[in-house]
């Protein structure tokens, strides 16, 4: 098997992994598209918990709810920090009020909050800035009445972005909905290169892995010397290994909602 140096970027730490432009990506959690050449964004499933976090956490609470001194406690800057701090959680405000009790949205803190209702300590969510549209409080609504499920959010990357494409280095990222481990991440990730119509398994000089947050993989390719029309990126290829998250369980790699099956992207020159 081959050999890739594995550089681990935990939360918030950056260490010296020649990662070169990864600006943009960690303000909001959502990958940039600098050049626009990247893209390919595939949204995420209606109604999950991954979309809540695409489109309301990350943009707009996680301005505040981030990082050890979020207000109460309540961290919304990742898919796994929303869930471990929302679901089956007592308010800090109203340690008797759960912020999501699963299948009860009245009942529920969280959704009191983004409706200003009657009875809550503090401001209207999100703070200080226009309330939400009725179109996105319905959307939490929908979840909350669904169970909050955790699952079914189809955990292959959620989106690919590319960087630096004038620069030696270039970085694509894949954003997973759930935390990956690193353990399965080297064996899982293959980089191949076209050429004269043949695919070449890239070699391991060409690139390098690195994880944030569990959630942002980043690979920093260079492209090799000789003529290619594309680069492919394969994650969870069942001939060779599947990538595991934190709970090891297999990942989705082609959004089917079971576990199993391929990732890939590819990038044409
Ligand atoms: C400008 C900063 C800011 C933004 C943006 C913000 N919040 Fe808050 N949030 C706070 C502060 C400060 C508190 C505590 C004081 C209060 O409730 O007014 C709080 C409290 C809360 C609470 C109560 C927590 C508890 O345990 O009692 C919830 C729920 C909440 N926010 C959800 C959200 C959601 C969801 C969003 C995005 C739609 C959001 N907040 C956006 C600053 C913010």
């Amino acid at each position: 098997m081959k050999r890739v140096s594995l550089c681990l970027l935990l939360a918030g730490l950056l260490t010296g992994c020649g990662a070169g432009s990864g600006e943009g990506l960690d303000e909001q959690g959502l990958p940039s598209d600098d050049n626009g050449t990247g893209g390919n964004d595939t949204p995420p499933v209606p109604g999950s918990l991954a979309q809540l976090q695409a489109d309301i956490f990350s943009p707009i609470c996680a301005q505040c709810h981030t990082g050890g001194a979020a207000p109460e406690g309540l961290r919304l800057d990742s898919e796994q920090n929303s869930y471990d701090s929302l679901v089956n959680q007592p308010s800090g405000q109203q340690p008797s009020v759960l912020r999501v009790a699963p299948g009860d949205p009245e009942a529920s803190y969280l959704l009191r909050k983004l409706e200003g209702a009657d009875g809550i300590d503090g401001g209207q969510m999100p703070l200080g800035m226009s309330p939400l549209s009725a179109t996105r409080i319905a959307q939490v609504r929908d979840w909350i009445e669904n169970g909050a499920p955790r699952e079914g959010v189809g955990d292959a990357p959620t989106s690919v972005s590319l960087q630096g494409h004038q620069s030696e280095q270039r970085v694509v990222t894949l954003r997973f909905s759930r935390a990956i481990s690193s353990e399965s991440l080297s064996d899982a990730v293959q980089v191949y290169f076209h050429r004269d119509g043949q695919r070449v398994l890239a070699s391991p000089e060409q690139y390098a892995l690195s994880l944030q947050d569990g959630q942002q993989l980043r690979i920093h390719w260079y492209l090799p010397d000789y003529p290619v029309t594309a680069a492919e990126f394969v994650v969870n290829d069942p001939a060779v290994a599947t990538l595991l998250d934190q709970q090891h369980r297999v990942l989705d790699g082609d959004r089917d909602r079971t576990e199993g099956g391929l990732f890939r992207h590819e990038i044409s020159f």
